[in-house]
């Protein structure tokens, strides 16, 4: 279930801790050990992300960073933000918040049948050979500026195609927004493209809640209103030049858009969560999840309650559609169903979650062959 919340690694865990105890004497802490903290998570980031460690802003969450990026985007009357619809919100009330502003925002469906907001329990689920990206594409509209989505869809578990999006939304003029939460850390990325990408640590990164980073392309972030941070600019740090002499340049870096970032605590386990994230390598999670799911369908595709659900996720895993969450549709099971199975799953120690009509089943690097089995019994009982 990291698809709602990962655990932490021991040792990052161990490294809270440590950190912890020397709060009882801050005078034993060296000033480089505090102030080279951030560096360190913002080049852990990059590795992982994919990008320049100067492209990093770091944050508190996913939230902070899509606000960010709408705060500071300058707006012009009569714009137009485009979502596929039933985006987490945390991707949807940021472009909302810019109603008073007059910017509209706007939700595309994504396949007939698709459904959310109060109608979300009767949607259909994404059918095979679905095409979300075609279908956002062609909703572009003149008025569009930019278009965001999940790269990962936490209810359905759909994955979008970042740079098909990133190239159709360039030949339009439009900028691309990702909320990446769902995939980061469990699945390989491309940014290339892409305007700004936002993710909070805390799921397939297993890291401690309270942290985030927020990617932006760096012509992008150029034309982003400063947010105002006395760390946004150059030299805030400098043992000589006083800090009160305001006469200083607004930094290029991500740091232009920082608000106050996450607190060391949390990047003390975060940097060690990173690190051991980074040595695997998404390439290596992805490839160990797709197998995980593989084992798991093929073990229910004869049960009758999951058979057609079974048939049509191992088909989306065949086209690359799925990242690390396998959404079973409860077809017209309803949620008390769905959630007497998570029930039945917390008595045997296997946790599931349920959201907007699908229950979740999230694998992640560390699973073996036998918690697969443990959640196939679960489900072959329902
Ligand atoms: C797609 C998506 N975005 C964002 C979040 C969480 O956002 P935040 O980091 O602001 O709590 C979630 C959590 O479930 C999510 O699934």
């Amino acid at each position: 279930m990291h698809c709602a919340e990962g655990p932490v690694p021991l040792a990052a865990v161990e490294a809270v801790r440590a950190f912890l105890d020397k709060e009882l004497h801050p005078w034993r802490f060296s000033v480089e050990e505090w102030m080279d903290m951030p560096r360190r998570v913002r080049h852990g980031a990059a590795r992982l992300l994919g990008c320049h460690p100067g492209d990093v802003s770091l944050t508190s969450s996913t939230s902070a960073a899509l606000t960010t990026v709408a705060r500071t985007l300058p707006w012009r009357d009569g714009d137009e933000v485009l979502a596929p619809l039933g985006e987490y919100p945390s991707n949807a009330w940021p472009w909302k918040a810019l109603e008073a502003r007059g910017v509209t925002f706007r939700e595309v469906p994504l396949w007939s049948g698709h459904r959310a907001g109060a109608a979300a329990w009767e949607s259909a689920p994404p059918p095979v050979g679905v095409d979300p990206e075609r279908a956002l594409l062609a909703a572009l509209g003149p008025r569009t500026r930019v278009l965001t989505a999940s790269w990962v869809r936490f209810q359905d578990g759909l994955v979008l195609d970042l740079p098909r999006l990133a190239q159709g939304c360039a030949a339009r003029g439009v900028e691309l927004v990702v909320d990446g939460i769902q995939g980061v850390g469990t699945l390989p990325l491309a940014l290339q493209g892409v305007a700004a990408l936002a993710t909070g640590v805390h799921k397939g990164l297993l890291s401690p809640q309270g942290a985030a980073f927020l990617y932006t392309r760096p012509d992008f972030r150029s034309r982003l209103e400063p947010a105002g941070s006395w760390l946004s600019v150059e030299e805030a740090m400098s043992p000589t030049r006083p800090a009160t002499d305001l006469s200083r340049a607004w930094l290029a870096t991500g740091e232009r858009l920082e608000t106050g970032g996450p607190g060391p605590l949390t990047m003390s386990g975060l940097e060690v969560s990173l690190d051991l994230l980074a040595g695997v390598g998404p390439d290596a999670v992805a490839a160990h999840v797709q197998a995980c799911q593989t084992r798991l369908l093929a073990q229910v595709e004869d049960t009758p309650a999951w058979a057609r659900e079974a048939g049509r996720l191992c088909a989306h895993l065949g086209h690359g559609r799925l990242g690390s969450i396998l959404a079973f549709h409860h077809g017209d099971k309803g949620a008390a169903w769905l959630n007497g199975v998570v029930r039945r799953g917390v008595e045997r120690g296997v946790y599931l979650t349920v959201r907007e009509g699908y229950l979740r089943v999230a694998f992640h690097g560390w699973h073996t062959d036998d918690d697969v089995d443990r959640v196939a019994a679960l489900l072959q009982e329902a």
